[in-house]
């Protein structure tokens, strides 16, 4: 079957995200399948060139997949003329001036969140690429993830009636490194390297609020760092400077909806998991309820709703957990990360239509940056409207 190559630099290959599921889960796993099948009968076979700081990095990981391209200089990767695509993983503190360089080559752009590292450098960067014409795409992974997708599908479906609240929790004890290593890079505690739950989840949260509820349309969150010192890869104390636990509350405007749904998501990488899964998101409405995670959905009717009584001096007379329906795939999820880069790569070279862009990535660093600021001055903040963001 014929098939088209395009030129992918990946650069910050060699991280977590980098690594496992952009290279391996998702452009990898595409070229496994014989590339990826476009409309006119032909197929997208992705070449990437693998760009980063060590070469003998680079090289193994080249050399592992049986890749040939890779180079420690971006530029000169970003001149190539089989090169179409961008796509940036690094830490997040060097995202910003990379895609700068991407787009002032030309290239389309796909990059992780967050974008920038504040609100004015992500709207910028917005901006530059819609006046270089080039297409953009943000990773929002969550929103292909079983779980969610299923949740979604409830919305779409108004199996909720009117939505009153959601609450999610999310998170998971990361060691400190002392006498147990860290299992998240010692960065992502550090203020000054990018760091920081805020800055990292609330750009999440912003998607799945935004894409399956409703406008976000106001912030009031409280951000600390409960675990002060930490040890690094070397096994060198350092001072977490960056907050690791957020308490948020985010209001929604749903169309059709005359009251905002209340949101409240904690984000904490200091809490013991007693949950089914490392995030879970429970949604109350008029008609019914759902707890949806990563993979898992269950939903109670209101018709199938049990009526408590409250009596401290009785043993709990019911199973609470044992009276929830789940909720049935109805389809096979792909990796989430996989499916979003065959949409964008569609996005790419077919033009089909892709809403997860730069200004949706800036309108997650505005959350953020919002969310820090209410948690700084102990204030509630409304959210407006990005200046420039062109209309849809
Ligand atoms: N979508 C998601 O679910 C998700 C999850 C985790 C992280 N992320 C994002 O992905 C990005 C990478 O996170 P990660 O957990 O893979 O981090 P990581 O530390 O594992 O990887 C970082 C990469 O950046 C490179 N890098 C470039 N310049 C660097 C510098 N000056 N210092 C250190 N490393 C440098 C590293 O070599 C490495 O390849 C972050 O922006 C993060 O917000 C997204």
């Amino acid at each position: 079957m014929a098939r088209t190559t395009i030129g992918i630099v990946l650069n910050g290959v060699t991280g977590r995200m980098g690594y496992r599921q952009h290279l391996v889960r998702s452009l990898l796993a595409i070229r496994e399948q014989g590339g990826l099948p476009l409309r006119d009968g032909t197929r997208l076979w992705p070449e990437p060139v693998l760009v980063g700081r060590s070469e003998a990095k680079l090289r193994e990981i080249a050399e592992r997949h049986g890749l040939t391209e890779w180079t420690t200089d971006l530029t000169a990767a970003l001149a190539r003329p089989d090169v179409q695509i961008y796509f940036d993983s690094q830490v997040t503190a060097q995202r910003e001036k990379a895609l700068r360089l991407a787009i002032e080559a030309g290239k389309h752009i796909y990059t992780e969140k967050p974008t920038a590292e504040d609100l004015s450098g992500a709207v910028e960067l917005a901006r530059l690429a819609d006046a270089a014409g080039i297409k953009h795409g943000v990773v929002q992974d969550k929103l292909f993830l079983p779980g969610l997708r299923k949740l979604d599908r409830l919305v779409k479906g108004g199996f909720f009636g009117r939505i009153l609240s959601i609450r999610g929790e999310f998170g998971y004890w990361v060691f400190e490194g002392d006498w147990q290593p860290a299992q998240r890079p010692s960065w992502n505690y550090r203020a000054a390297d990018g760091g920081g739950i805020v800055v990292d989840m609330f750009p999440h949260w912003h998607y799945v609020l935004e894409q399956i509820f409703g406008q976000v349309s106001a912030v009031t969150a409280h951000a600390t760092t409960h675990i002060p010192t930490r040890w690094d890869e070397a096994g060198e104390p350092y001072d977490a400077t960056a907050d690791d636990a957020a308490y948020g509350i985010f209001e929604i405007n749903r169309p059709g909806q005359a009251t905002p749904i209340v949101a409240q998501i904690n984000s904490s990488w200091g809490v013991r998991v007693y949950r089914d899964e490392l995030v879970e998101f429970q949604v109350d409405g008029t008609e019914g309820s759902a707890v949806a995670g990563l993979r898992n959905c269950r939903i109670q009717h209101r018709a199938t709703t049990p009526k408590p009584v409250w009596n401290p001096d009785l043993p709990a007379t019911e199973d609470f957990r044992s009276q929830w329906q789940v909720v049935p795939d109805n389809e096979e999820f792909d990796n989430g990360f996989k499916a979003q880069w065959e949409l964008f790569l569609r996005h790419v070279v077919e033009d089909q239509p892709y809403t997860w862009d730069l200004w949706a990535g800036a309108r997650g660093v505005q959350l953020a940056e919002l969310g820090l600021r209410s948690a700084r001055d102990g204030v509630r903040i409304e959210i407006p409207e990005l200046s420039g963001e062109p209309t849809r």
